[in-house]
């Protein structure tokens, strides 16, 4: 690896067990679910580490199972999904194994063709086919995975993606070819999390009360703390307690802002990091992102964005109705508060987020975002 670029935080892969920090409890729900053949619906905000968790599983699982994973974000359509579920399928498969080989014969009987990424070198496949053979190619895949002496995991990641495509009722073609296989077992990941409650938890959906909820939050506290200093100091570096305290209150202990918060400090600073130090590189990072908070801004109406400088200045919202509160930021009557906190809502740049006790709290989605409102002038 490059030394200059090194850096043991990753921001936007993941690097193998040694830079990945805890999880313990949640691996072992996964594993205990896919032995028991119990698919699992994971489901946490944006960036707290879903996809670093599945690649992690991954890592563990690859001497007993063969397992895919496929991102279906960039699809949309079932043809788009039949393309990138093959794709992932022969990635993850060695061409040279058993079952590569089964794959390949499969798919060479199809109208396809293959392109090679001219970097890694790694196969992708485009088949050709009439809208409903998707389906039908799909389901064939599956069972022929389903024949294999080896358990099959499969993961789709941003799996909200599906409600966008333009067939309908593709959660109960899924919902049908899934039930029909022995040895498949799936992990379904998304951020959006209404969408995803909305197609497993929902009476009237075809995958309702079919999987096993996980839900991915912040990593403990003092876990993270142990975790960061060891990394520094493995790498010539040594990082005040206060220093790395005062980071993951900065960062509300959210995985992506941690890790990107460590890689600056790791990057930018030598020998002894203190407080001076960090303080430095967290204004450097919200002064990077100024350009593009000031285009939120312009794209909300005044009342939005009043409101979403209120509840950064507040940290959190718990009575959003409440009298004090809108007259505290002049945010107009309660109705025109409603409008606009619907409006953050759909943007994801607020989110709600409901306690132990069934309690509704209100906060800005991007900690970014929030640790630069919150310095604004408040009127
Ligand atoms: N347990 C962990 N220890 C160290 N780094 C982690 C951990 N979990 C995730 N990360 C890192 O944090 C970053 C964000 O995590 P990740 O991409 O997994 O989040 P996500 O929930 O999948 O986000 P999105 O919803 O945007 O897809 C990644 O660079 C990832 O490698
Ligand atoms: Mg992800």
């Amino acid at each position: 690896m490059n030394k200059e670029l090194f850096t043991p935080f990753p921001t936007t892969k993941y690097l193998g067990p040694e830079y990945f920090c805890d999880r313990e409890n949640e691996i072992n729900t996964l594993l205990n679910n896919i032995k028991s053949h119990q698919s699992t619906t994971l489901i946490s905000l944006r960036r707290m580490g879903k996809t670093g968790l599945l690649k992690h599983l991954q890592n563990k699982i690859s001497d007993q199972w063969i397992s895919v994973y496929i991102d279906i974000l960039s699809t949309e359509n079932m043809e788009d999904f039949l393309n990138t579920f093959s794709t992932s399928i022969v990635q993850a498969v060695p061409q040279k194994s058993t079952l590569g080989e089964k794959i390949w014969k499969f798919f060479k009987a199809l109208n396809m063709s293959v392109s090679y990424d001219l970097i890694n070198g790694e196969p992708s496949i485009k088949l050709h086919m009439r809208e409903n053979e998707s389906k039908t190619q799909v389901q064939k895949i599956l069972q022929l995975l389903d024949l294999q002496n080896k358990p099959v995991l499969i993961i789709l990641d941003e799996f909200q993606q599906i409600t966008k495509y333009p067939e309908e009722n593709m959660d109960a073609f899924l919902r049908t070819v899934i039930q029909s296989l022995q040895k498949v077992v799936f992990i379904f990941s998304g951020s959006q999390q209404q969408i995803m409650n909305d197609i497993f938890s929902n009476p009237q959906k075809p995958f309702y009360r079919s999987t096993s909820f996980l839900h991915l939050s912040e990593i403990n506290r003092e876990v993270y703390k142990d975790f960061i200093i060891q990394k520094f100091s493995a790498h010539e570096r040594k990082i005040d307690e206060e220093v790395v305290d005062q980071l993951l209150t900065w960062t509300r202990q959210h995985t992506f802002y941690v890790q990107l918060a460590c890689n600056r400090l790791f990057t930018n600073s030598e020998g002894e990091i203190d407080i001076a130090m960090w303080q430095n590189q967290a204004h450097e990072l919200l002064k990077e992102q100024e350009m593009i908070f000031y285009t939120y801004r312009d794209m909300l109406t005044k009342p939005q964005w009043k409101l979403l400088k209120a509840i950064a200045l507040e940290g959190s919202v718990t009575n959003i109705t409440s009298t004090a509160f809108y007259s505290r930021y002049d945010l107009g009557s309660s109705a025109a508060l409603l409008r606009s906190l619907q409006s953050l809502l759909s943007k994801d740049l607020i989110y709600k987020k409901y306690d132990l006790k069934g309690i509704v709290s209100y906060h800005v989605y991007d900690t970014l975002l929030f640790r630069w409102l919150e310095k604004l002038p408040s009127k």
